[in-house]
């Protein structure tokens, strides 16, 4: 019985879909047990790039199994569209390789609909949201009134569907003031979709419990990262579920058991989309150098929504609180390739408050971060680009060097670093006490 975690160990967009494809080689299962399509992860593979959101990256595989638990939130028609796109691509899916938890909560266009009204409401104050409906889906599961994926498999759901579009109606029109929803319309394109997902709804528990006890081997995929948890993240700048890997078998309907390997997903540097702290953010030409100018498919404009992510140095004191709050194992680092040229490197190592108090860890958590200061560890650059390399001994000496002090710092182990997109773009890093 073998359980991998990979997780987000920032705000998101870290490279967790180029990891799971690569670990996914060695499982034949994979879920997905947060969020919904606010998600994009991508995964290069020669001349083909796929850009997926709800579904696991791990599908590419395709000797896997691919599951959505009950801790995440599906718009059929982002499915759909989604399952067509890989279909067109070559891949097989169909519902002997792709698991929909009946406990699942759906996405409808009234949760898109409220989504941007209250962002609209938020003013200067909005969160940024992806725009997918994720957090009013999720209020609706948390005040027991959601549809869930098993209600589709009911006679009387179109009859709920259309109970549940006229009371947000309601809330657009008494609440907002906003434009309200064509219901008609809304039934005829959503129906057919929630409908056309019958076939793939089951206990996806009971078949994860059913695999692991038969030896199958099974990775976690998180969605969004640890710094947007609903509980443990930038509140209120956060997403709506728990992001955390503690909160990846309660997402998935197993029991607590314990995980082989939790893998924390870090750039080397840090990023964020949308509103919210950020200590070691920076602007201008620096951050126009770790963005990209959106040139390269890897630049920093986001995967779903397109938006430039703002950009800044990597925050080792968020690392560690990552590190602490995922129970990682292990880290591995992303887009080392993009510092390749600047002559020097930083990386923030503690926080300095109101000038005067210094943190060695967060105070309280990541939302009360408007009066810290970020006191930096600055390392030597490297000129050499990493592209091309595919073994440890072969980095430049700084570039080791500067792994090493992210060890360190972090308190956690880096297994593999990549160097670029694709697929054998990777390097392992040997033990520190090995090398
Ligand atoms: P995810 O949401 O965590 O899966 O990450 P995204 O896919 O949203 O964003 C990561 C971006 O970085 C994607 O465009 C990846 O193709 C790209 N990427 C991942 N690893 C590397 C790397 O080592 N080097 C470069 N240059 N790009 C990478
Ligand atoms: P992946 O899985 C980066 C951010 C949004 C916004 C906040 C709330 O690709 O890493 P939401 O639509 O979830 O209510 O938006 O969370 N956000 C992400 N940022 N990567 C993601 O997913 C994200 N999913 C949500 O930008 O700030
Ligand atoms: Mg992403």
């Amino acid at each position: 019985m073998t359980i991998i975690i990979v997780v987000g160990a920032q705000w998101g967009d870290e490279g967790k879909g180029r990891v799971v494809d690569l670990l996914s080689e060695e499982v034949e299962v994979v879920a997905r047990y947060n969020g919904g399509d606010n998600a994009g992860h991508t995964v290069t593979l020669n001349d083909q790039t796929f850009k997926l959101h709800l579904i696991p990256s791990g599908i590419i595989h395709p000797h896997t199994l691919a599951m959505l638990g009950n801790g995440v939130v599906i718009n059929p028609l982002a499915l759909l569209s989604e399952m067509q796109t890989l279909r067109s691509a070559g891949l097989v899916i169909n519902e002997q390789r792709l698991r929909l938890s009946y406990a699942a909560h759906l996405i409808t266009p009234a949760h898109r609909a409220l989504d941007a009204a209250q962002e609209a409401a938020r003013g200067n104050c909005s969160i940024g949201t992806t725009g997918r409906g994720i957090g009013p889906a999720y209020t609706d599961r948390a005040a027991r009134q959601g549809l869930r994926l098993g209600d589709i498999l009911k006679n009387d759901f179109e009859q709920r569907l259309q109970q549940h579009l006229q009371a947000a109606n309601h809330t657009l029109q008494a609440l907002y003031g906003a434009a309200h929803l064509d219901i008609h319309q809304a039934m005829a394109d959503y129906l057919p979709a929630a409908l056309a997902l019958r076939p793939y709804i089951g206990d996806v528990g009971q078949e994860l419990h059913n695999l692991l006890r038969s030896g199958k081997r099974l990775l976690i995929e998180g969605a969004q990262g640890c710094l947007l948890d609903l509980d443990l993240g930038s509140y209120p700048y956060v997403t709506s579920s728990c992001t955390t890997a503690a909160g990846a078998l309660a997402g998935l309907g197993l029991g607590l058991q314990p995980a082989e390997r939790v893998i924390g997903v870090t750039k080397a540097f840090q990023t964020r989309v949308g509103a919210g702290p950020f200590p070691t953010e920076v602007f201008g030409a620096e951050a126009e150098r770790l963005r990209g100018s959106g040139a390269n498919p890897w630049d920093e404009f986001g995967t779903t929504t397109g938006r430039a992510r703002r950009v800044g140095w990597l925050d080792g004191v968020l690392l560690r609180y990552a590190v602490r709050i995922n129970g990682l194992t292990e880290l591995i680092l992303t887009k080392l390739d993009i510092l390749s040229g600047l002559e020097t490197v930083r990386i923030a190592t503690s926080y300095v408050e109101n000038l005067t108090a210094r943190h060695e860890t967060l105070p309280l958590g990541p939302s009360n971060l408007s009066n810290v200061a970020p006191i930096y560890e600055e390392v030597p650059g490297w000129s050499e680009p990493l592209g091309a390399l595919r073994h440890w001994q072969d980095l430049p000496q700084a570039a080791q060097h500067f792994i090493r002090r992210i060890e360190t710092i972090a308190g956690c182990p880096v297994r593999q670093v990549s160097v670029g997109p694709e697929r054998s773009q990777i390097i392992d890093v040997p033990n520190a006490n090995e090398a």
